[in-house]
Order: C-alpha cells, then structure tokens, then sequence
C-alpha cells in the first residue's frame, strides 16, 4: 500500500527525512528539522506570490482552475446565477448552507434593517474632492464606519460579530451610491428597504424627483447575477488582504478597507475599469490587430485577460456574457462590445496567448455591462467590492475561528549587507 508521506534526503548531511503528506500538501513547518548543525535555523521555503503555497484550510469556494470550475459551499456557480439570488447565496457563502424560507426572510430583513448610514457619514462624503475616485471613498468610508461601531473590535463575541457582517453587507450599497452622487452633486438618495438588495442600489443611485423609483427587473436582475458571480473567489489578493489584515485582530470595518484597497489594483478589481478604458482608447475594431502586436511586444497587457488559477476558462465570464445578452435588450447594444469581440476572437487565435493560456477572465465583459446599465468606469471596481464584502466576511471569520491560524507573519530570505559600523556623515563617500 502506497504512504501518504515524502521522503527527503539533504545532500549537505546525508540525513533523510519523511515527511506526513495530508491533502495533497506538506506543511513548511515540517521542514524546519532539516539543519546541518544544531544552530541552524532549519529549511524554509521560498514561494514569492504564494505561487504554489496554500495560506489556510478553507470550506468555502472551490476552484478548479484547470476545468473552469467555481462552487460555493459545494453548488456550481452556473446553478446559483441561474437560481439563487445575491442575498441567498451570501447567506450561503457565509453560513455554509442555504437558508430555509424562514431563514432566507429573517435574513433578508436583517440586512435591509441595516441600509442606512450615519448622518455624519455625509459630512465625511462632503469632504471629498468633486471629482474623487468612487473607489477611494468606499475604502476611506468603511474604514470610518470602525469609529462609529467600536464594539466591532469585540470580534470573538459571536452575536457581535453578526451585528457587523449585517452593517457590511447593507452598508456597503450605500457608501457606495452616496460616493456616486457625491461626484455628480446630486442629493444622496436614501435606502428604501421595500426593494431587493440590488434594487435598493439601483434606487439609491439613479432616483431623481419620482416619489417611488421602479427598477427595471431585467437590469435589477442582472445586477444580482452578477453580484452571484462576484461574491466569493478563495484566496484571492483581496481576501488574502482581509484574512493577513484580519489576522492582527482589528475589527471588520478596518479589514474590510484593506481588502476593498487591495481590490481597486488594476492587476485585481481595478481591471474591469482598464478594459473600458482599452476599448474606448481603441475606438475601432480596425486598430485591434495592431494593439495585440504591441501587448505582445511586451507593450502593456491585454486588460481582461488572464488568471493565476484559471488556465483553461473563467466560468464567470461565460456566464457574464450570456448576462450582456439580456441587457443590451433593455439598453440597446453597448458598441464597444465588437471591439471586445474581434480582441477576444483574435487573441484566442494566437499563440503567444495560447502558449499562456490567458483567456478572458470576469472582468473582460462585465465592465461593457456596467457601462450599457449607465455606470461610469470609476463605478466598476466599486460594483464588484459590494457583493466580495460577503466573501471578504466570510473568510475572515473562518480564519478567526480557525485553531491553527495566527498573525500573519511571513519569514524572508535576507540578502541585504553584514553587519557593519555606523559612520558619521562628513567621514561617508557618497554612494
Ligand atoms: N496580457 C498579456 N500578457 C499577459 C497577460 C495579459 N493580460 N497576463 C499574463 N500575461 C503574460 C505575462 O507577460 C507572462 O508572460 P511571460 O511568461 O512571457 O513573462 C505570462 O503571461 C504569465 O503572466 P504572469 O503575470 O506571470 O501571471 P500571473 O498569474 O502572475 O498574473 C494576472 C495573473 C495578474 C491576472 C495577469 O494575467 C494580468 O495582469 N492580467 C491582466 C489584468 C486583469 O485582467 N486582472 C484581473 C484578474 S481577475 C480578478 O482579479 C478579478
């Protein structure tokens, strides 16, 4: 019978070591007995971008990046986009189960019952530049929403903590619409908690003087899928941010920041705002040939495109494009759409992107979608931090009652200078 072990030999020593082998991983720690002397520190690896290192046991997502495959809790995302909604499947991600009726009410009522946001988060609002980037206002208003509940930092107590995954998750929609009306100079508009999650949202950004704003059902739905597709993606650089943040044992709100800031890179959440931005720049379906050839060149990169773990394709973004379908019904076809098309055709063909198997990832699509629904590009990275915060939650508090987790401290490899003398500056040659 085979062992489920590893056995090393040191060929500095000779010695050999066997090493446990469980889920298809070693722990590092294991390697620490490998010296050549005594005083030796032990063997550690050496893994920048946590290319190959698993950072924790999680329950929640399932990737296979090979095969395309994404599941929450065990159900495929083709099955909850089909028919789930965003507030259930966030119940989902964050319970573990899907709720029952009752369960699926009493939570939907707990979230709505939390829309609403302090007065003086609309003085903080104020004090943002006219033009500021929507992004950079959530980041800086979560963060504020710390000071106003400071018994968030109590993140052992369970009923506390459900009191904040409550506030995140019906807050975030409002920070977010009042940043938005915030830059246009409009009036924020307030939740009204009769509407769906995602219908709340669209309310509280395009209500003008009407008594009673009506969503449209099929963008209000489309919304929600999409927010499906978004809510959870494992270990990604953002949720990284809130377990390695979380791990110091701030409280929610501040992790939250850090994870949303992590998410508005261009490399992570801020891409689906670069693709607009290569497309509009591109202008003509007649300039992409040329615009590949510099990417290859090594010339920028094809916004959109590629993915750590999905090497084959992203489930989201076949998913995404039956969505755009649905809503160029309603708003028309968004004509930056071609463009998209004629570079996703022609990248699919060549091989610099086979050879890389860079494939159109979930912000290739979902950027043309917002921007034909009537949101500005700086809105996109802030679309896809609302329905992750669910995520984000979720993760930070499988880490919190995770026994074997800790601070997050990462070793380095030091090779800076020996130790030497300070020397006073009128004796130093410059550099
Ligand atoms: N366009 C052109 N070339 C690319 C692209 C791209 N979009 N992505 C990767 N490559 C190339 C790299 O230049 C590299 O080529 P080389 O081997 O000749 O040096 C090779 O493919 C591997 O790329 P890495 O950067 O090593 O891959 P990594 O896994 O680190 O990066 C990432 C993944 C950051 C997503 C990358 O593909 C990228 O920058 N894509 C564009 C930005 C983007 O769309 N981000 C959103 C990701 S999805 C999300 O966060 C929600």
């Amino acid at each position: 019978m085979s062992k489920e072990t590893l056995t090393l030999i040191d060929n500095r020593t000779g010695r050999s070591y066997e090493i446990p082998i469980q889920h298809g991983t070693i722990r590092a720690m294991d390697l620490r007995q490998i010296k050549i002397s005594e005083g030796d520190f032990g063997l550690m690896t050496y893994d920048p971008a946590f290319m190959n290192t698993s950072s924790c046991q999680s329950k929640i997502t399932f990737i296979d990046g090979e095969k395309g495959i994404l599941r929450y809790r065990g159900y495929p995302i083709e099955e909850l986009a089909e028919k789930s909604t965003y507030l259930e499947t966030a119940y989902l991600v964050l319970h573990g189960e899907l709720p029952s009726k009752a369960e699926l009410d009493g939570w939907v009522h707990d979230i709505s019952y939390h829309t609403n946001i302090h007065e003086n988060i609309k003085k903080f609002m104020d004090g943002f530049h006219h033009d500021a980037h929507t992004m950079g206002m959530l980041v800086s208003t979560v963060a504020a929403l710390s000071t106003f509940y400071p018994d968030a930092g109590n993140i052992f107590d369970a009923e506390l903590r459900r009191q904040q995954t409550y506030r995140l998750i019906g807050k975030m929609p409002t920070l977010a619409a009042f940043a938005y009306r915030h830059r246009l100079g409009m009036p924020y508009a307030y939740p009204d908690n009769d509407l769906s999650y995602t219908g709340n949202f669209l309310n509280m950004l395009f209500k003008m003087t009407e008594l009673k704003y009506k969503p449209n059902p099929i963008l209000e739905r489309a919304l929600d899928v999409l927010f499906i597709l978004h809510a959870d993606h494992e270990q990604n650089c953002s949720t990284n941010a809130m377990r390695a943040v979380g791990s110091s044992h701030v409280d929610p709100y501040c992790a939250v920041a850090a994870a949303a800031a992590a998410l508005y890179g261009p490399l992570h959440g801020g891409a689906n705002e670069q693709v607009l931005r290569m497309l509009t720049e591109l202008g003509s379906k007649d300039r992409v040939p040329e615009f590949i050839k510099k990417v290859k060149a090594g010339e920028g990169r094809l916004m959109g495109f590629g993915h750590r773990v999905y090497k084959n394709f992203d489930p989201r973004a076949k998913i995404i494009k039956q969505v755009a379908d649905q809503v160029f019904e309603v708003t028309g076809k968004n004509p930056l759409l071609d463009i998209a098309l004629e570079l996703e055709r022609i990248a699919l063909e060549d091989d610099y992107f086979i050879k890389r198997k860079l494939y159109p990832n979930v912000d290739f699509y979902s950027g043309i979608i917002y921007q034909a629904m009537g949101f500005p590009v700086e809105m996109f990275p802030v679309l896809f931090a609302i329905p992750r915060t669910s995520g984000w939650v979720a993760q930070w508090e499988e880490m919190l009652l995770d026994s074997e987790q800790k601070i997050a401290r990462p070793r380095q490899v030091y090779l800076g200078a020996e130790k030497r003398e300070y020397v006073p500056p009128e004796r130093r040659q410059s550099a």
